[in-house]
């Protein structure tokens, strides 16, 4: 069978995207990372590609006339290298329709809390102001709302009364780096049926217990 072909959009220091290299050269995931696209010319993600002989491409929506033409603009490159999977990985940019329609049900997002809760920008801050106890971390579908698409596969993260956004940060993230390469496992398997709003993972097993949903596998 043909490898999945990931694109990676990343606009910062790209450690989610370090997640899945390290996955793909440990064997953990059988998927190539094709292509990284990043929208900051200073990214520390181009540094990551550069290391581990991945092509990458700088692209600003600067040079293109509307935020619809610079998607339509990544799309394009997506789809000339035959990319399967699009991941955002800290990509701080609401993706547009002419991104979402060329891969339809094709982009996964982490956030770094539970959705529904705490959409948008700083979640681990929202979460530790708003005083939680258990916060989180999210991967979904993109579709084009703010972080509002089907769900794929939550981590929960205890939040001490001492934290604040950084170490609840630190922590989050750990968890981040293991559901991410878990839901792109499942998506390369061809383990995730979306109906609607809702994710249906083959083979999996409800246990009622465990703090990743569904249960990670063996
Ligand atoms: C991660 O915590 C990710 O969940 C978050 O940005 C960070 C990127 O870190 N994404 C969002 O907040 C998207 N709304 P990284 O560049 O080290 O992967």
């Amino acid at each position: 069978m043909k490898r999945l072909k990931l694109g990676v959009l990343a606009s910062g220091r790209g450690s989610n995207f370090q997640s899945i290299i390290d996955s793909v050269e440990s064997g953990y995931l059988n998927v190539e990372i094709r292509l990284l696209i990043t929208d900051n010319p200073n990214a520390f993600a181009i540094e990551r590609a550069k290391k581990h002989g991945i092509e990458y491409l700088v692209i600003t929506p600067g040079t293109f006339s509307s935020k619809d033409e610079y998607f339509k603009g990544i799309a394009m490159e997506l789809k000339n290298r035959e990319v399967g999977l699009v991941v955002l990985a800290g990509f701080m940019r609401i993706v547009r329709k002419p991104l979402i329609d060329a891969f339809s049900n094709k982009i996964m997002n982490i956030h770094p809390a539970i959705l529904p809760s705490f959409p948008g920008l700083h979640g681990q801050k929202q979460a530790n102001d708003y005083g939680v106890k258990i916060s989180g971390c999210t991967v979904h579908f993109v579709d084009e709302g703010m972080d509002t698409g089907p769900i794929i596969i939550q981590a929960a993260v205890p939040v001490s009364e001492e934290d604040t956004e950084d170490t609840l940060s630190e922590r989050i993230l750990k968890y981040e780096h293991r559901i991410y390469p878990v839901a792109i496992k499942l998506f390369s398997e061809g383990r995730i049926e979306v109906a609607g709003r809702k994710v249906k993972i083959k083979g999996t097993v409800f246990n009622g217990e465990g703090i990743i949903n569904p249960p990670l596998p063996g």
